[in-house]
């Protein structure tokens, strides 16, 4: 299956949000990816569950939001109200990565871990059963535009060797300077969904479908 693009609306012009959604749709985005920075786990501070509410309407397509918030477990269910699809935590972010995983599959939503560059693959040990979807990071989190970090390449590879041992529907997603240039690494490396800002949105939405395309043909 041909790799998926997750725009990342943080690369977006805030003003005019709901435009963004409907243009960055239709240009052909797969997941719509959401960032949820608080200026305590991560250096921003971002989108909350209202702007989440007040976007649901413009787009039909999964909202996949990543959570960068210390704790998370009081914003679970908050975002999973305002629509969310995909809800992806951090293990540093709270001491019951469990609990936060079985409480987002409760709401009846998909649940994702998140690993930062530094983050061992070993916090996904005991979860495999509990999750939707991986997020690896290839930037350190709380700010679009940076530079992709190659180590992370390594970290997918093994994701995706534990991934296909386990024999689960798991998507293998990438966040963080994914660009064309990296995107075909991407995808041969065993990612199924690649996350894309500042590749998606660059140029205004008269470039939109020819950012996706081109990072679809990567
Ligand atoms: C970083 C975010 C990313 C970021 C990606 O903390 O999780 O989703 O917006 O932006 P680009 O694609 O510009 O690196
Ligand atoms: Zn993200």
């Amino acid at each position: 299956m041909p790799v998926r693009i997750a725009p990342s609306i943080l690369s977006a012009d805030f003003s005019k949000l709901g435009d963004e959604v409907r243009a960055i749709d239709a240009a052909g985005a797969d997941w719509i990816h959401v960032d949820v920075m608080d200026n305590h786990f991560v250096p921003n501070l971002t989108i909350g569950p209202m702007v989440v509410k007040a976007l649901r309407p413009h787009s039909a397509k999964p909202f996949d939001v990543h959570l960068m918030v210390q704790p998370a477990d009081a914003l679970v269910e908050a975002f999973a109200e305002a629509g969310a699809d995909i809800l992806s935590v951090h293990p540093e972010s709270g001491p019951h990565l469990h609990r936060t995983l079985m409480r987002i599959r409760a709401l009846g939503k998909q649940a994702g871990v998140v690993l930062n560059p530094a983050t061992p693959l070993a916090a996904l040990d005991h979860v495999m059963d509990l999750i939707d979807l991986v997020l690896v990071m290839s930037v350190n989190p709380g700010f679009g535009g940076q530079s992709f970090i190659e180590s992370a390449l390594p970290k997918i590879e093994a994701i995706r060797k534990r991934i296909d041992l386990s024999g689960k529907a798991i998507e293998l997603e990438v966040d963080g300077g994914v660009d064309a240039g990296n995107a075909g690494r991407l995808a041969n490396a065993g990612a199924t969904m690649l996350v894309a800002g500042t590749a998606s949105f660059k140029g205004g939405p008269g470039h939109y479908a020819a950012n996706i395309a081109a990072l679809k043909a990567a």
